[in-house]
């Protein structure tokens, strides 16, 4: 049996109505299970709760009901600073709209989460250079993040989610505003990191063909996940 990285146990989440109607019902009774070391799609139509349970999952949001394992540890009750500290360490956030700093050069933002981490300028500078060498823009370390393209913005990204050596890539369509060349650059990536740092990619995707080449793919479909 593969040894299982995080499970989700009975996740319902829904989302109160600000003009005082009934809540929105997003998600309902989902149950899921990451295998280490494999690559997930989650696929569903726009609206159909992706964001929202990969949110959740990460520890970024908290269910209404339902938990979320790491081993036996429950990431849905733990305290705020507890779960910040445990995300930084375990979890690579990559999202569809790259979420870089937009004051602090692609070096430093990629460096940010070990530095937050404690470790020393020299060693997390070293290490963000080397990511970015590994993804092709070293040469842009210097740039902001307005001054990087699309794709350029994306690895860093992907540079960054990498830098504390998580056990999981949370992608929430990483490919959605990139041309087919970067899609294709991005994903290669993405599957190459399996391969190299034994990470499981959990992904959101729209494109068929990328779904097709994950381990596995999952739907959410009225709430939950067939
Ligand atoms: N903070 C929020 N407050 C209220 N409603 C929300 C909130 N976040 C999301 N929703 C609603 O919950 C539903 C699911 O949103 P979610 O972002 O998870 O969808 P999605 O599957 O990621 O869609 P897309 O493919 O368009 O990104 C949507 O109807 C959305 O309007
Ligand atoms: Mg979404």
């Amino acid at each position: 049996m593969p040894e299982i990285l995080l499970k989700a146990e009975g996740i319902y989440k829904s989302y109160d109505d600000d003009n005082g109607g009934s809540p929105l019902q997003v998600l309902e009774n989902v149950n899921l299970e990451i295998a280490k070391g494999t690559i997930t799609s989650i696929i569903g139509s726009s609206g159909s709760g992706k964001s929202t349970l990969l949110h959740i999952l990460g520890g970024l949001d908290k269910p209404n009901k339902g938990s979320v394992f790491w081993g036996n540890k429950d990431i849905s009750s733990m305290n705020p600073d507890d779960l910040a500290g445990f995300r930084n360490k375990n979890i690579g956030f990559v999202f569809q709209f790259h979420h870089l700093l937009p004051e602090f050069t692609a070096l430093e933002n990629i460096a940010m989460p070990a530095l937050i981490n404690g470790q020393s300028i020299k060693k997390a500078s070293d290490r963000a250079l080397d990511l970015m060498k590994r993804f092709g823009v070293a040469d842009r370390r210097f740039h902001r993040p307005t001054q990087l393209s699309g794709g350029e913005q994306q690895r860093v990204s992907m540079a960054r989610a990498l830098m504390n050596n998580p056990q999981l890539i949370l992608a929430d369509e990483p490919t959605g505003n990139l041309d087919d060349a970067n899609t294709q650059i991005i994903l290669d990536m993405l599957f190459e990191l399996r391969k190299l740092d034994g990470v499981s990619v959990l992904l959101i995707t729209h494109e068929k063909k990328i779904a097709e080449r994950s381990d596995t793919t999952l739907e959410i479909k009225n709430g939950t996940i067939g």
